[in-house]
């Protein structure tokens, strides 16, 4: 029996758009927001837009390195791994594969 679970590919936007805007913010057809993020290194990562501290938008924080800091209450959150530097990684964010093909960006989930 096969245990490898396929994981969806989800287009995000362009790389394009990615450099214009610093970001990228999707809402996935069920509802599912993810925030794309570019690191100093220039690979991508992304995270769902939502803390999970009290839910606050990810997307809209402030990027320090490899950090995404929580526009709510300041929690810093590594944007690969989703650990919480604040919270001895007792919070920790949904984060996603990310891929380019083509000049699309894509996640995996
Ligand atoms: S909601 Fe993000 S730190 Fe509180």
């Amino acid at each position: 029996m096969n245990s490898q679970v396929k994981k969806e590919r989800v287009a995000i936007g362009t790389i394009r758009q990615l450099e214009e805007k610093g970001k990228l913010i999707a809402r996935l057809e069920d509802g599912l927001e993810v925030a794309v993020f570019k690191k100093s290194d220039h690979s991508l990562a992304a995270v769902e837009n939502y803390c999970p501290h009290k839910g606050g938008p990810l997307a809209l924080g402030k990027l320090r390195g490899e950090t995404v800091v929580c526009p709510w209450h300041g929690f810093r959150f590594d944007i690969s791994s989703g650990t919480c530097a604040d919270t001895q990684s007792i919070l920790k964010a949904r984060t996603f594969s990310v891929l380019v093909s083509e000049e699309t960006v894509y996640i995996e989930r």
